[in-house]
């Protein structure tokens, strides 16, 4: 059947809005990442499951591959529909649907997003700990199916971690009611758990049940240079065995110059090869005093070289701001993006194996490093040189990639930590994954999507 008898049957099928006016199709084929051309056969927005569940029922009546696409802010092509696929947008379907204060659960549409559900949670005194840049875009659908991370998972885990209760539509157009917000129910395999990460290989994700906690108290935060960012296990655990730790960031000296192209206030440290930015629950004073003691014992070691303490919110603000807007400040080239991970006791060495490899493979590039380092979670960001032309830049730094993933493996790490695997991680599972895993996972989506309509191509080749 032609594309257009395709969508003409489509629209009969199914009563929302259904578009392939070319605007639409470049901005809804494709997410953060730039590497695949869009080219969906359509754009479908449903706005109920039943309308969800009809899509999927076509689709595996024609066998049109479907990409279920949520804020569009993924950064490993997971939402990219580059083969004539049916893309799924949830943009319609963002109600929140109702709160129960006694269980702290926010039942909402999986096109609410990530910002709205923490204020929401604000609102009625209660904090959703998931935090990152892309918060305003980002759906909560989205946001499971990528088991995101962000800021505060060394305090509050991922994502996975605040999720209750999914209603999900299965590639077998199957509705599937998980786990309904129980906080225990061993009741046989965890299936709710299996969709958390999925990339929307096993269905579509409807509706999600989100557990809200206490808001942390009298956060602090503290900007600290260091020399030498192997020494960051030793600040780790200072830190951490004297407070309650919300967050433990870094970035690399070469992060500064773009984040002063768009923050507002200027950089307030001097020179230095890193930065540590340290979030903690500092609401007395001797807590104070314990931090400014911890502080000395570090610079009179010169493991650091000098520091701010937040003295108030608008200055906690501005040091957070330094860490949050580099992904933004970068975006305005073309950047290839790591996203490593190993145990946090694996730092110190790790990545100083990841500095020579940047230092012998990257040395004229303009390379960034920041991330999650208390996690044990390293972004590596290539920008782009303007001398090299796209394609030679990406193949040379896939060519980079088995380097860094040989060192990824040997330390038993994880090649993706927190953006999934997408298409842009696909040809390098094997450095995190073994070949019966793979198996077993293809196995799994096969009794979920019995005809592989979901998302073809992404996480496995399909
Ligand atoms: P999309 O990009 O729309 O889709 C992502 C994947 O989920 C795709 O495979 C898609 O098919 C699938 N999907 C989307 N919605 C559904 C659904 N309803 N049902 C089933 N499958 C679905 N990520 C982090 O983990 N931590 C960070 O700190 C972080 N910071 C970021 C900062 C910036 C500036 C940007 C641009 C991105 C950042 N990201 C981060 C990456 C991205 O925001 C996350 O991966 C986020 O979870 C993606 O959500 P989304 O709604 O934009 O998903
Ligand atoms: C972040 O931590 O800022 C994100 O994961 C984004 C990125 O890697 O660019
Ligand atoms: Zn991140």
């Amino acid at each position: 059947m032609d594309s257009s008898s395709l969508l003409q049957e489509l629209r009969n099928t199914v009563s929302c809005k259904i578009t392939d006016e070319e605007s639409v199709l470049n901005t809804y084929g494709t997410d953060w990442t730039r590497e695949f051309i869009p080219d969906p056969l359509a754009i479908v927005f449903p706005e109920s499951i039943n309308n969800i569940r009809d899509i999927v029922i076509f689709a595996n009546k024609h066998k049109v591959p479907l990409v279920p696409s949520g804020g569009r802010t993924g950064l490993s092509a997971g939402a990219v529909a580059s083969h004539r696929e049916l893309v799924i947008s949830l943009d319609k379907m963002n109600k929140i649907i109702e709160f129960n204060e006694t269980d702290r659960l926010l039942s909402v549409e999986a096109g609410v997003t990530t910002q709205e559900i923490q204020e929401y949670a604000e609102k009625h005194n209660l904090f959703y700990p998931i935090d990152l840049s892309s918060k305003g875009s980002s759906q909560i659908g989205g946001n499971i199916a990528t088991n995101a991370g962000g800021v505060h998972v060394i305090r509050y885990g991922l994502t996975k971690n605040w999720i209750k209760g999914l209603r999900v539509v299965t590639g077998n157009a199957n509705v599937l009611d998980l786990n309904k917000g129980l906080t225990k129910n061993a009741t046989g395999y965890n299936l709710k758990d299996l969709f958390i990460g999925s990339e929307g290989t096993l269905g579509i994700i409807c509706e999600a049940i989100v557990e809200l906690t206490d808001k942390p108290r009298d956060s602090v935060n503290i900007l600290l240079s260091v020399s030498d960012i192997s020494k960051s296990s030793e600040i780790l655990n200072l830190f951490r065995n004297n407070f309650i730790l919300n967050a433990f960031e870094f970035f690399s000296n070469s992060a500064v110059k773009h984040i002063n192209t768009i923050s507002k206030i200027k950089f307030p440290l001097k020179n230095s090869p890193y930065y540590l930015l340290i979030d903690i629950e500092c609401g007395s004073e001797e807590q104070l005093i314990k931090a400014e003691s911890i502080y000395n014992v570090l610079s009179t070691s010169g493991i650091i070289v000098e520091g701010i303490i937040s003295q108030n919110n608008k200055q906690y603000n501005e040091l957070w701001s330094f860490r949050e807007n580099i992904t933004e400040a970068i975006s305005v080239f073309l950047t290839y993006k790591n996203d490593i991970s190993v145990k946090p006791s694996q730092i110190p060495l790790f990545i100083k194996d990841i500095q020579n490899i940047i230092n012998n493979e990257y040395p004229e590039f303009d390379t960034i490093l920041f991330g999650h380092i208390g996690d044990g979670n390293i972004h590596i960001s290539i920008l782009k040189p303007k001398s090299y032309d796209k394609g030679d830049f990406l193949k040379f730094c896939k060519e980079v990639n088995h380097h860094l993933y040989r060192i990824v493996a040997k330390f038993e790490g994880s090649i993706s930590a927190e953006h999934g695997v997408g298409m842009i991680k696909r040809p390098y599972l094997m450095y995190t994954r073994t070949a019966k895993e793979i198996e077993i996972m293809k196995n799994i989506k096969s009794v979920f999507d019995v005809n592989n309509i979901m998302n073809p191509g992404k996480i496995f080749p399909s």
